[in-house]
């Protein structure tokens, strides 16, 4: 991978994450030299705002949010129903418009975009999985993550291949010509994981990814996305209300009624009180 197709880096990063490895450590603050790696900010939120006006009610679902997510981090956003987290997905994704403040994801100011630029955004930059998977139930598993890199204009011929390599990365490959509904809620989750990574985004957006699975199926499914993107370098912001799972983030930010009331990094076992 070179940074150089990502196109955002800043002059002071040029040669700083030009190696692989280099950018694998960088997470940790150093790179194989022993030199300290200063953290590259890919999504910059400043004092945000979403404002939703139903007739005369105005929901303040978010309340002047302002943090840094840096390169392969893995944060969760931890908050019960109602307090904002979806709404936050959806104006990093483009899909919804901030009220006020700043959103910025890879030196793309969102707020400057036109639709057009937004589609490009979303579909260069980000990859989603929501809780309730939205396969295409008339597609195998294999198809449903062809149909993604079909979407990206991937190359034709390698397309099975590479498909083939994202399900067994999901250990699926027994079930890669089963349908959705011949699958588990976690099975189908894993499906959703491979056509997210199948984009080769920068950036995981992932919304209650637990919401339908038991506590075993949810656990084992937050595992592998930790362990993909840790693998492949990925950043993820995942939000949950599912407290059980925070342990498999690097940084978890609690929200709630719109606004953050911690920002905590787990290294070195910081507990995470279980209030909400
Ligand atoms: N499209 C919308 N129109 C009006 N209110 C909304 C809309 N979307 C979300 N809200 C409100 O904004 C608040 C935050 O919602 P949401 O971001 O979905 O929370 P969460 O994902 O944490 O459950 C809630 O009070 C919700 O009712
Ligand atoms: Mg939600």
């Amino acid at each position: 991978m070179t940074t150089k197709k990502k196109g955002y880096e800043t002059s002071i990063w040029k040669g700083i994450l030009r190696s692989p490895e280099k950018i694998l450590d960088s997470t940790k603050g150093f790179n194989q030299l022993g030199e300290k790696i200063p953290p590259k900010s890919i999504i910059s939120i400043s004092n945000v705002k979403k404002i939703y006006k139903l007739g005369d009610v105005k929901v303040n679902a978010l309340d002047g949010v302002s943090f840094d997510i840096f390169e392969g981090e893995i944060v969760f956003v931890l908050g019960p129903s109602g307090s904002g987290k979806t709404t936050l997905l959806n104006l990093i994704g483009g899909i919804d418009s901030i009220s006020e403040g700043e959103i910025i994801v890879c030196d793309d100011t969102l707020r400057a975009l036109s639709a057009k630029q937004l589609t490009k955004y979303r579909k260069k930059r980000l990859a989603f999985v929501f809780q309730f998977y939205s396969l295409i139930p008339t597609l195998t598993v294999v198809e449903n993550v062809e149909l993604t890199m079909e979407l990206m204009k991937f190359p034709q011929k390698t397309i099975r291949k590479e498909a083939k390599k994202f399900i067994e990365m999901v250990g699926l490959t027994d079930r890669q010509n089963n349908f959705p509904s011949q699958l588990s809620g976690g099975e189908r989750q894993r499906v959703a994981i491979a056509r997210a990574l199948a984009k080769d985004p920068d950036i995981l957006l992932v919304d209650e990814p637990t919401g339908q699975l038991d506590q075993d199926s949810g656990v084992k499914i937050v595992d592998l996305i930790r362990t993909i993107a840790k693998a492949q370098n990925k950043t993820v912001l995942l939000v949950t209300h599912d407290i059980e799972i925070h342990k498999f983030a690097d940084r978890v930010i609690k929200l709630r009624s719109g606004k953050i009331i911690s920002d905590q990094y787990l290294e070195g076992g910081v507990p995470v009180e279980s209030n909400l």
